[in-house]
């Protein structure tokens, strides 16, 4: 029998409206992280993250990359960021990885970070009333991803679903100043969250709109780096709306 690990034991004792629990989309933003942030991160960067949930995305992208720089997390969840300090000691990371029990939009010193990552709450549904609250991305799924604009870093990585509301989600991002500039995509299954009805039905309206993209069984999660002041032309954000926009 498999003996589990103190950090599985804690995941295993949540519900998933507890802590969340999507390993695809974790893992997808881990890959991601490792590849377009901290490979390209110098050891005097320092990044701060939106929503670090149980930590593991940032703690498996921290032990596959040189990166020696620090990381500040928020976490508004405190039994996310109990699991989360756990993992963190377990893998002697305390001194790179700092999460705090605390709102980013309280926390956040934006001064100093050079890089602002995050998998974001981006489930669109009229209210918060749905099975995991802090989820919420307001009527749209945007908002949140939209407010990561105003923080003031340069850089700026995070997760965009196809069907909260992408179109108008880089339209923001380019009005802020920023440009895309690199960017991978995962197709992904409409999970525990997503498949939620009062989410879905909203998710389906705002397909009737233009706003939502998807199949009837995959939507196409984005992991976007953003970067403001960006010296070359280049600009990824036609080619990445092209694909998100496909369905
Ligand atoms: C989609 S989950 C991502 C968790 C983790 N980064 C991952 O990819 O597995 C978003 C996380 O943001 C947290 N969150 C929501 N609003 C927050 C806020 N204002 N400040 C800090 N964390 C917040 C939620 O509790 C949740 O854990």
């Amino acid at each position: 029998m498999k003996t589990l690990s103190n950090s599985e034991v804690a995941i295993a004792s949540h519900s998933p409206n507890d802590v969340f629990f999507c390993p695809e989309e974790s893992y997808f933003y881990s890959q991601c992280l490792e590849k377009m942030v901290l490979n390209r991160c110098t050891n005097s960067d320092l990044v701060i993250e939106f929503g670090s949930g149980d930590g593991s995305p940032v703690i498996h992208s921290l032990l596959r990359t040189p990166f020696k720089g620090k990381i500040h997390g928020y976490e508004l969840n405190s039994r996310a960021y109990k699991v989360a300090q756990n993992r963190i000691k377990q893998y002697r990371l305390s001194d790179r990885y700092i999460v705090r029990n605390q709102c980013f939009f309280e926390g956040y010193k934006q001064s100093q970070a050079n890089y602002l990552i995050s998998n974001p709450p981006y489930l669109p549904a009229p209210d918060n009333d749905i099975y995991m609250p802090s989820l919420h991305g307001g009527t749209d799924g945007a908002a949140i991803t939209k407010r990561l604009f105003s923080v003031g870093c340069d850089r700026v990585f995070s997760l965009i679903s196809a069907y909260s509301n992408p179109v108008e989600t880089i339209e923001y991002a380019l009005g802020k100043g920023y440009k895309t500039i690199d960017f991978a995509i995962a197709p992904l299954q409409f999970g525990y969250y997503s498949s939620e009805p009062k989410v879905k039905e909203t998710i389906n309206a705002l397909r009737r709109d233009r706003k939502a993209f998807y199949s009837p069984n995959i939507y196409l999660l984005a992991g976007v780096l953003f970067e403001k002041n960006h010296n070359s032309n280049t600009d990824l954000s036609s080619e990445l709306l092209k694909v998100m926009t496909a369905f």
